[in-house]
């Protein structure tokens, strides 16, 4: 299967990429399955996500489920970015091959891990909140 035209247009032009300056909060996970790291950044303003990027050292399907993901949760509150689900994005992406589903999964639990550190700045125990990060259940097939 190949890459869908959303996903290499995204690839080509991924947006939100790079570092935020005084972040409410942020996330860095590594894909059990490749090794792969992505970082994220969250700017919250009365429980709204004002402003969200990425980096990562993920492939080219990361970098395109990253990239709509923030798309997919800027402006929205952190309980709606708390429910996207990779699924969600590759389907707003028309799809990915299989192996590449392992690497949607880093923007997801990206966004969780970088929830959680907000709440953690706040003195509020993220658990129960964000529940624990999972993994991936791709990387165990
Ligand atoms: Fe590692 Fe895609 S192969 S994120």
């Amino acid at each position: 299967m190949a890459y869908s035209a959303k996903v290499m247009e995204h690839f080509a032009n991924p947006r939100n990429v790079g570092e935020m300056k005084d972040p409410s909060g942020v996330g860095e996970v590594g894909n059990p399955k490749c090794g792969d790291i992505m970082r994220m950044y969250l700017k919250v303003e009365n429980n709204i996500i004002t402003d969200v990027s990425f980096m990562t050292f993920g492939c080219g399907a990361a970098i395109a489920t990253s990239s709509m993901a923030t798309e997919m949760i800027k402006g929205k509150t952190i309980d709606e970015a708390l429910k996207l689900t990779n699924k969600a994005v590759m389907e707003a992406l028309d799809g990915l091959p299989p192996v590449k589903v392992h690497c949607s999964v880093l923007a997801e639990q990206a966004i969780k891990s970088a929830v959680a550190d907000y709440y953690r700045r706040q003195g509020i125990d993220p658990t129960p909140i964000v529940g624990e990060i999972p993994e991936c259940e791709a990387c165990h097939v």
